[in-house]
């Protein structure tokens, strides 16, 4: 008998193909009525399978007695109660270290887009303007102050990649961390000492909301945030008014409150580049988390030490 598997989130095909191989896989993205289904397929379900974005709702995991994993494909366990799977002696794990490098690179990409307007320069060449219009001067990277809020992998990674543009880096965190950038223990006064903003925090209820309108005020009318952490972070609200306001000078935004949804306030704007959530969706980096998911489901169902355990 195949373990029984509830998938919350879907994965690339081939790695869907390979589920299928080894368990018996409920999807619950086709279920009309999500209740209706937990309920017909949930009293067998050993494990759960899912994104760091949709995570496992506490109504989801509570439908399934026979639960023993939450297998995320992802690092952020934001969306998963935690203190719930402990509780109840289910085990969750992450896919940390093979993602690091592109959330890291979808920061500097960001930083770029923005700051040298990469995106309004393409949408000025493919309109035809190029021959008649002077496009205006854009901002300098190299050389430029970077706050790092969140000095975890991803932090760290982003910080490497500055070094190679000469910037000067500082960072906030909950407590100085062995490295040799610049420790500022004040958000705010961290936004203040920056021209652009990179929040590579984790989510939760000591960072939720935590840029708000005076971080973002004292980042400032040229300042740029880059969010690839998760959109909880950023007061959304806040963020639209210092945009809209001038009050900040431009944004990169990978995450948000309401994913997929946007606010559509973001989407005539000029000085800010969105994207869908993607800084860790390139082919081989979805393949390195799926290989952990995969190895960390096996793991389970073979009694062994798990390979990457959050819980
Ligand atoms: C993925 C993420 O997009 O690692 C995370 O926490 O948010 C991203 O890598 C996500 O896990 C897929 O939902």
């Amino acid at each position: 008998m195949k373990p029984e598997v509830l998938l919350i989130e879907p994965m690339q095909a081939e790695v869907e193909a390979q589920l299928d191989a080894d368990y018996r896989v409920h999807r619950l993205a086709q279920a009309k009525d999500q209740a209706t289904f937990l309920k017909a397929i949930g009293a067998p379900v050993r494990a759960i399978v899912t994104g760091g974005r949709l995570g496992a709702a506490n109504a989801i995991v509570d439908a399934l007695p026979a639960l023993e994993i939450i297998v995320i494909n992802g690092i952020g366990t934001d969306a998963v109660d935690l203190e719930r799977a402990r509780a109840r002696g289910v085990r969750v794990t992450t896919t940390p270290g093979v993602l690091t490098d592109d959330v890291a690179d979808l920061a500097i990409g960001l930083l770029l887009a923005v700051s040298r307007r990469i995106c309004v320069a393409d949408r000025f060449v493919r309109a035809g303007k190029w021959p008649q219009e002077h496009l205006p001067f854009s901002h300098k990277v190299s050389g430029k102050r970077l706050g790092i809020f969140g000095l975890g992998h991803v932090g760290r990674a982003v910080a490497r990649r500055a070094e190679g543009f000469d910037m000067s880096i500082a960072y906030t965190e909950r407590r100085q961390a062995e490295s040799p950038y610049r420790f500022v223990p004040d958000l705010e006064e961290l936004a203040r000492d920056s021209d652009i903003l990179v929040v590579a925090a984790s989510a939760g209820p000591a960072t939720q909301g935590i840029i708000n309108r005076s971080v973002l005020d004292a980042l400032g009318p040229q300042g740029i945030l880059i969010n690839v952490a998760r959109g909880s972070i950023v007061d959304e609200e806040a963020l639209i008014a210092a945009l809209a306001e001038g009050r900040l000078g431009g944004a990169g935004i990978d995450v948000f409150v309401h994913e997929p949804e946007v606010p559509q306030a973001l989407w005539a704007m000029d000085n800010v580049v969105l994207q869908p959530h993607q800084a860790s969706a390139t082919f081989e980096t979805r393949r390195a988390m799926a290989d952990l998911v995969l190895a960390n489901l096996a793991a389970h169902f073979a009694g062994k030490d798990l390979p990457t355990p959050a819980v």
